[in-house]
């Protein structure tokens, strides 16, 4: 399958698990494209409402080439990354005919809501969405934790 990993990453934790998901697939013989999404302004954490929001993604990708899509990002304030929810809101068209598997990584909480919205969207985009997966990500990834979430993103995509 070719696959498209897209992320939003801003301590490099989501970064770890795309690219360990990468690694695990390209050994199966997959073919897996990386794209971290890179914003010019300002974006609220969500933490402190009075801040706006004001942003753009630089470097949208299209996901028309690929057979399935990941879609990653960290939790912020409870909820999915704005970043990954603009993206999936404005950049993304018709994924009909693509799997699609959401992940997140987050301190403690949050990431049921999170996976949630970003679900919302990947359906409303046609595609065939899978369980996603989070993953805790508190000073390190407890042992094991990491490989075991890549193991089951594997299994839910088939691959
Ligand atoms: C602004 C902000 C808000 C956050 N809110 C939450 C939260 O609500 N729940 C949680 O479990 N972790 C929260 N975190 C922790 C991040 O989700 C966690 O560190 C994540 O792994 C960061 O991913 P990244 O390194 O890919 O950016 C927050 C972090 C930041 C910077």
């Amino acid at each position: 399958m070719k696959i498209g990993i897209v992320i939003h990453t801003n301590t490099g934790h989501t970064l770890k698990f795309a690219q360990a998901i990468r690694d695990k697939l390209t050994a199966k013989g997959h073919e897996v494209d990386i794209t971290g999404l890179r914003t010019q302004g300002v974006i609220s954490s969500g933490i402190i409402p009075i801040v706006r929001t004001n942003f753009s993604i630089k470097n949208p990708p299209d996901l028309g080439e690929f057979d399935a899509v990941l879609i990653g990002g960290p939790v912020w304030a409870f909820k999915a990354s704005p970043v990954i929810m603009r993206y999936l809101v404005e950049d993304v068209r018709t994924l009909k005919g693509k799997k699609a598997l959401a992940f997140v990584t987050m301190g403690g909480g949050g990431g049921d809501r999170a996976l949630r919205m970003i679900n919302e969207e990947l359906e409303a985009s046609a595609a065939d969405v899978v369980e996603g997966e989070k993953l805790k990500y508190f000073f390190k990834f407890k042992a094991g934790a990491l490989e075991a979430a890549v193991e089951r993103v594997c299994e839910k995509l088939g691959a």
